[in-house]
């Protein structure tokens, strides 16, 4: 949980210092006021990325390479703007272009945090709305991917994406009722509260197999103890092993035995 926003707001929750924060605000200026045209801006992205964010690529080829060989869907529970799910396409993309099986399935509101119980703590990162993004954005995303699916190879078949909107305490349930073949490579779970936590590893424990990788993104954060209370009710009766992620370490990654 490092990041928070909603439509009016992008800013991070952040541990930075007032020079670091000056830094970026400077980097965000030169971005907005890049010389570079469009074009040439989209294919230099990585000039104006910075380490923190680049991590997030690097962890997220990682976690891919460990899932490579398995069958099965990627699924994000906590979409938020969906970078993650384009990253995914992307190292599909690279990484296996010619399984077009691989679905990749986001769950989310769309309209922010909601489904808090006594097991959750509410704050400025995680309250009622926080995260909301703008009215009909998962249609833009669905857009969005679609545009990466089609200019990666075999670009003429698309369509494995799935994005299901509301509250992943029903939605994740339905989902795998509606799909029973469904086995589950990777899940990356970025909600952290309780409730759509708790649903979303029962609803899909049948659908894990050996070498199934399960990231948790703040297991052990004091500001969300429902995910690690969820993971270890429902994980009480599974061979897994679990570590730190090398480069991020507040990600716990969980390997099924
Ligand atoms: C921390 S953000 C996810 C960040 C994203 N994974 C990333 O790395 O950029 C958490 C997301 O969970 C969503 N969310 C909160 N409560 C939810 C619920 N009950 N069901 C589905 N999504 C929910 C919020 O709308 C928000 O987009």
């Amino acid at each position: 949980m490092t990041l928070h926003g909603s439509t009016q707001t992008s800013s991070e929750g952040t541990s930075a210092d007032e020079q670091q924060l000056g830094q970026r605000r400077q980097l965000e200026r030169m971005f907005q006021e890049s010389p570079l045209p469009p074009e040439h801006l989209m294919f230099n992205l990585g000039m104006y990325t910075r380490s923190s964010v680049l991590v997030k690529f690097l962890f997220m080829n990682d976690i891919y390479q460990r899932i490579r060989h398995l069958p099965g869907v990627l699924v994000e529970l906590g979409v938020w703007w969906g970078q993650n799910l384009v990253l995914l396409e992307n190292l599909r993309a690279i990484h296996e272009p010619f399984n077009k099986q691989r679905i990749v399935v986001g769950f989310d509101t769309f309209s922010g945090y909601r489904t808090f119980t006594d097991k959750d703590i509410r704050g400025d990162v995680m309250s009622d709305g926080t995260y909301a993004t703008p009215p009909s954005y998962r249609d833009y995303l669905a857009s969005l991917l679609e545009a990466h699916e089609g200019a990666n190879a075999f670009g003429h078949q698309r369509g494995n994406h799935r994005l299901v909107e509301g509250d992943a305490t029903q939605t994740v349930p339905k989902y795998f009722a509606d799909h029973p073949e469904t086995l589950v490579a990777m899940a990356f779970f970025d909600i952290g509260t309780y409730l759509p936590t708790v649903e979303a590893l029962k609803a899909m424990k049948s659908s894990l197999m050996p070498g199934s990788v399960l990231v948790f993104d703040e297991l052990t954060w004091p500001g969300a103890p429902g995910e690690a209370i969820a993971f270890k009710e429902v994980f009480r009766d599974i061979d897994y092993a679990i570590e730190k992620a090398a480069l991020y370490p507040s990600k716990a990654i969980v390997t099924i035995k």
